[in-house]
């Protein structure tokens, strides 16, 4: 028993920089469940970047426009498509096969995309990093990969805003001699500067965080109410109480 459990500790280091070798460190998302206007812009950018691939079937146009505190008649204007009525779910126009056959594997639903990809904002911080990570590479069917999902079927659906990234090498001296080392992504050529195209990436996740829990806002204030009513009530139950025992005693 004792030898086994050596053996196990003595492996684990090696199991820990196995899954680090490559994978690039995750970014934080830092969002902010409660800022409305993040998620307003996020849900502006999804509308107009991702919907077309990515559906979020648990969702009707309505229930968003109502949490996020857009006015319904502006919202059908501005954010859905032409003809889209108000109580509709949120799907994309995009059939699995097409899709399939487009990009080799479909979008799929970004629903849950931020709980699936990791618990508490790890999948925040997953979804965060995935969407700078895209990169310039020839040999890919749309020209790109991804440095957390490589050979990944999707184009870099932001590269308007972004530019598209290389993976930059700067010459150092490594061992006495001088050698190309990778530095990092550099994206040129994208209408937003790096920390416009972060801020623009972030409130896209605050909106996908928005949509993975939609009642979670609610819940959290419903909860601090519930706090209160049990506090009130047990001062009533209290007195109620002393004053049933008054007679007996
Ligand atoms: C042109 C179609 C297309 C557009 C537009 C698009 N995607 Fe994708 N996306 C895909 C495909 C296809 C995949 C699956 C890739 C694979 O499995 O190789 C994917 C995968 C993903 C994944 C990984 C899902 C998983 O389960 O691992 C995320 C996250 C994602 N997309 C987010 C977005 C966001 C956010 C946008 C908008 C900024 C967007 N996508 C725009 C086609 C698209």
């Amino acid at each position: 028993m004792k030898k086994l459990l050596i053996a196990i500790l003595a492996f684990l280091p090696t199991f820990a920089m196995a899954s680090s070798a490559n994978a690039p460190a995750m970014e934080h998302a830092n969002v902010d469940i409660r800022d409305k206007a993040a998620m307003q812009r996020g849900a502006q950018l999804y509308m107009n970047y991702c919907m077309g691939c990515h559906g979020l079937q648990y969702q009707r146009f309505e229930r968003t426009f109502n949490d996020l505190g857009i006015p319904l008649d502006l919202g059908l204007q501005h954010l859905v498509p032409e003809g889209t009525k108000v109580g509709e779910l949120m799907t994309s126009a995009m059939d699995t096969e097409s899709g399939a056959k487009w990009f080799g594997a479909p979008p799929p639903d970004l629903s849950l995309i931020t709980r699936l990809k990791g618990s508490g904002t790890k999948g925040q911080d997953w979804v965060f990093t995935y969407l700078k990570s895209f990169y310039a590479d020839p040999t890919r069917p749309f020209g790109v990969n991804n440095e957390v999902f490589k050979d990944v079927g999707m184009p870099h659906a932001l590269i308007e805003l972004q530019g598209l990234p290389t993976q930059a090498t700067e010459k150092q001296l490594v061992d006495g001699e001088m050698k190309d080392v990778y530095v990092g992504l550099k994206a040129t050529g994208g209408s937003m500067s790096a920390s416009e195209y972060d801020g623009a990436v972030r409130d896209l996740v605050t909106f996908l965080a928005y949509v993975a829990e939609p009642s979670r806002v609610d819940s959290e204030a419903i909860g601090k109410n519930v706090m209160i009513f049990l506090l009130v009530l047990l001062v009533l139950v209290f007195l109620l109480k002393k004053e049933f025992w008054r007679d007996i005693h």
